[in-house]
């Protein structure tokens, strides 16, 4: 954790008691930052970044400000340097203006439209269905590996044309890849651990771009192919890099909101009850698990310009962490913030990040977790479900490795 931006001011940072890399921040950050948000609503960490926790904030940044991915000149402010093969450099979320543009349209007509999620939604049905059949004939079901990651998996694998048979590196390699975004002030064992995967995907999606190259099919990796083929600039390599970034954007981050969304629902056995009874509560629901637990905790944004928040005004070129989980837990935008409500009424979050960034898996992620969460509700009804031990993932997102539950 020593190193530093470049704009950084190291000693005059505080971590508020809100360490976002301490071992302990993950089991429940979310008192931490309501102690950041409250003491220091714009504050400057011992990185020598900028941590935006207040709702109002974060939304006038993604909104009004005139920002970049990266420092002026060029280099990405969170990144391990040594962190090169597969590395997030040419992915579409490390780009500004024109070159985003091009990379999110190609990505878009395989991702962001409604005909996609058409399509999958048979899948994800048949998926969630025999999850459930499995568990139910069992007992109970370890939720991240039979349900909340399965499901994802299987539509990744779908969407990538790849066989179901890989599902296990993919598990492996996207938990640690998460890790990249943030690695610069991750400790040197987990940074070596998030360079192998990121060779290790290099290599499988490298070798899949040229398969596709000599024989295109259906899929994302085929679609972009096509796409970049009109004007012929993009390499094999920033080829790769999108299709193993959407990966790791559409996997990990599906995982963490059926896990944590279903896990609220069984801390809130009353909650569950009102989604047995009023199954059109659902979609309500679903944006409430993502306000409530949110499966990435920050992004990130630079300053192209010098911009005042919170009543200061920042330089170009600093970088701002956007707290995603902290300003949905503001209380000056959520009526009691830390209650599970999925009544709630405009609960309109910031889980999917804003501007022109914003998520482009969006619609994909909600309907897995409608249906994974539905099944929940309407098959254990008049059951106990009783939690077993939660395992954290090593993932950078705030995604469990194990949620084991027993049916009574
Ligand atoms: C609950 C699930 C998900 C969450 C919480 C989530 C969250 C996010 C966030 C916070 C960002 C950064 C936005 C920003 O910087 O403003 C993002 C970007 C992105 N997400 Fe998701 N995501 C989810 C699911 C998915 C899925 C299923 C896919 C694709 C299959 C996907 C693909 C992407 C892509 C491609 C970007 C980069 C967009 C760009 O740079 O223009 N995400 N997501």
């Amino acid at each position: 954790m020593a190193t530093t931006t470049k704009n950084a001011v190291p000693d005059a940072g505080d971590w508020c008691g809100a360490d976002p890399f301490a071992p302990d921040f993950r089991d429940n950050p979310y008192p931490a930052l309501h102690r950041l948000r409250t003491a220091d609503p714009v504050n400057l960490t011992p990185v020598g970044t900028w941590r935006i926790s207040r709702y109002a904030d974060v939304a006038d940044v993604f909104k009004n400000a005139k920002t970049s991915q990266t420092l002026s000149d060029g280099t990405a402010p969170n990144f391990d340097p040594l962190d090169q093969r597969g590395s997030f450099l040419e992915f579409m979320l490390n780009k500004d203006g024109p070159a985003h543009r091009r990379l999110r349209n190609m990505a878009m007509q395989s991702l962001g439209g409604a005909k996609t999620v058409r399509q999958m939604e048979s899948e994800v049905q048949q998926t969630v269905t025999q999850a459930m059949d499995q568990a139910l004939a069992q007992g109970g079901m370890e939720i991240v590996e039979d349900m909340a990651s399965l499901v994802p998996s299987r539509m990744m694998c779908h969407i990538m044309g790849v066989p179901l048979a890989d599902r296990p590196l993919f598990n492996e390699w996207t938990a640690a890849r998460t890790n990249a975004f943030f690695a610069r002030f991750l400790p040197p064992e987990v940074q070596q651990r998030t360079r192998d995967a990121g060779v290790a995907m290099a290599d499988y999606f490298e070798a899949l771009v040229r398969e596709r190259r000599a024989k295109p099919g259906e899929d994302l990796v085929s679609a972009l192919i096509r796409a970049e083929e009109q004007d012929d600039s993009l390499g094999d390599v920033e080829l790769a890099v999108q299709a193993i970034g959407i990966i790791i954007a559409g996997y990990e981050t599906t995982i963490g909101l059926i896990s944590n969304g279903l896990r609220a629902l069984l801390d809130h056995p009353d909650q569950m009850e009102r989604l047995r009874q009023e199954p059109v509560l659902i979609r309500n629901a679903i944006e409430e698990c993502l306000r409530y637990d949110t499966p990435i905790l920050f992004n990130w944004r630079v300053l192209a310009e010098p911009w005042e928040v919170g009543g200061r005004v920042l330089p170009a070129d600093a970088v701002l962490w956007m707290m995603l989980g902290s300003a949905n837990r503001d209380p000056a935008r959520f009526p009691e913030p830390d209650r599970f409500d999925i009544g709630r009424q405009d609960v309109a979050h910031q889980a999917f990040g804003g501007g022109v960034h914003f998520c482009l898996g969006n619609q994909l992620a909600r309907m897995e977790a409608r249906y994974a969460l539905t099944e929940f509700a309407q098959r254990t009804a008049g059951m106990d479900i009783r939690q077993g031990d939660i395992e954290w993932s090593h993932s950078f997102f705030r995604v469990m490795a194990k949620l084991p539950i027993t049916f009574h």
